[in-house]
């Protein structure tokens, strides 16, 4: 990516992991280009062969990744997909109660606004349907419950299921055992959230609780899906089965806006969620679903997940040594290459929004050096606390650039703290 003046940046972020394979990607950017040739729309009611073929892809994917047998539905964004799975919920269930995590971000659509944790996305607008019911998130570098992990014995995990033991907790008909909640919308690994990846045994923990309940579990793999974090799907870290995926943004590396869901037969057959029950004129359109396709044949490279995660665990690396310069470094960790650094005051816990701000601006200058030349730097802040570089960067990182990231964020961080201080 270069500026107006020609001047390279480094992305460390790739629109929100969108754009997996790196930008002027060969094949997936020849795909396209034949596909404008070829037949470059057709409305979403008929069929075409690019979408009954990354259809089909996906739902293979999900046997493989789940051994669960569905189908899929494409839509425009990924917030018109969470709709859609809204839609597929309540027409399963009649009923409109969800449960979602305190950080989520599931879009900005009045419905995805529901159970997307900010109310400032909600608040001049009013409520289209019931907000959500929002549930700490398991993010153990500040624990909601001010616990430790080593001693916690999943605190967290316990806690929601003490909201289905009395009736008086406001969820369950404890005498038919019927909750009035019927979808848990969880991020495997919460994205815009601050990349917070949650301790190994606790989506099992809650899986036991919402099977027991006939709660559904609906997974939005809009920015942690297709190997961001070095599985296929984020969830598939955690040993559960999801019953509704959601997908977009990485699906055609950022070549065009095409997103979907994945959801169980019950849920999603004809008998059960009939054709027209979502429509939108764009949606699976052939630009898309031929840049679809082209990525799920990148996706089946077999060296794929090894390189992602020996990247993001090099990467990892260096900014655990940046970590040993710089106190306000409160938190290195990742899963693949998807990485978060937490920024802090100097206690190294207390969050310093400045500073993350002041870094990322002075990224965009283009006035860093590498060899004699000028660079310039794209982060990404998120977080619950708007805190932390949330660092998705391509699959196709070098070591040389993760050498670069670090010394343009050394330099950054010497620039912004008053001093390098050991640890
Ligand atoms: C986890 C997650 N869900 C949903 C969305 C909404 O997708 P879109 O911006 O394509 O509507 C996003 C976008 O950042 C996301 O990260």
């Amino acid at each position: 990516m270069y500026d107006y003046r020609g001047i390279p940046y480094l992305d460390l972020q790739m629109w929100y992991s969108a754009v997996n394979f790196g930008y002027k990607n060969k094949p997936v950017n020849d795909a396209v280009r034949n596909q404008i040739d070829r037949l470059p729309q057709l409305a979403s009611q008929y069929l075409h062969r690019e979408k009954i073929e990354l259809a089909a892809a996906i739902s293979k994917q999900m046997q493989k990744s789940f051994r669960a047998k569905g189908r899929v539905h494409f839509n425009v964004g990924g917030s018109q997909a969470i709709e859609d799975s809204i839609k597929i919920i309540r027409k399963a269930t009649g009923k409109t109660q969800f449960f979602a995590f305190q950080g989520s971000y599931h879009g900005r659509t009045i419905a995805a606004s529901e159970i997307t944790s900010s109310y400032r996305y909600r608040k001049p607008y009013g409520h289209f349907s019931n907000r959500a019911e929002f549930i700490p998130y398991p993010y153990c570098f500040r624990c909601p419950y001010a616990k430790r992990f080593d001693t916690c014995k999943y605190y967290c995990a316990d806690q929601f299921g003490r909201l289905f033991e009395t009736e008086y907790n406001s969820i369950v008909d404890t005498k038919t055992g019927e909750s009035e909640f019927v979808a848990f919308y969880i991020e495997a690994i919460q994205g815009t959230g601050g990349y917070i990846v949650p301790p190994p045994d606790y989506y099992r923990k809650i899986k036991k609780i919402l099977d027991h309940f006939k709660i559904y579990l609906v997974d939005d793999e809009i920015q942690m899906g297709f190997y961001r974090t070095g599985k296929f799907w984020a969830l598939e870290h955690f040993g559960i089965k999801p019953d509704v995926v959601v997908f977009g943004k990485a699906l055609t590396n950022g070549m065009n806006p095409l997103s979907g869901l994945w959801a169980k037969e019950e849920l999603v057959k004809p008998e059960a969620f009939p054709p027209g029950s979502t429509h939108s004129t764009f949606s699976s359109n052939p630009m898309g679903t031929t840049a679809g396709l082209e990525v799920m044949k990148l996706l089946q490279d077999k060296t794929l997940a090894s390189r992602i995660n020996s990247s993001g665990k090099k990467f990892i690396c260096m900014l655990k040594k940046l970590q040993k310069k710089y106190k306000e470094i409160g938190d290195v960790s990742g899963l693949g290459l998807a990485i978060r650094l937490e920024i802090c005051e100097k206690d190294g816990i207390t969050p310093n929004r400045r500073l993350v701000d002041r870094i990322f601006q002075a990224g965009l200058e283009g006035d860093l050096e590498y060899k004699g030349k000028k660079y310039g730097l794209v982060l990404d802040i998120g977080g619950h606390y708007k805190n932390i570089f949330t660092l998705s960067p391509s699959f196709y990182i070098t070591d040389e650039e993760i050498g670069m990231a670090y010394k343009f964020l050394d330099e950054l961080f010497g620039r912004f703290t008053a001093s390098k201080h050991k640890r």
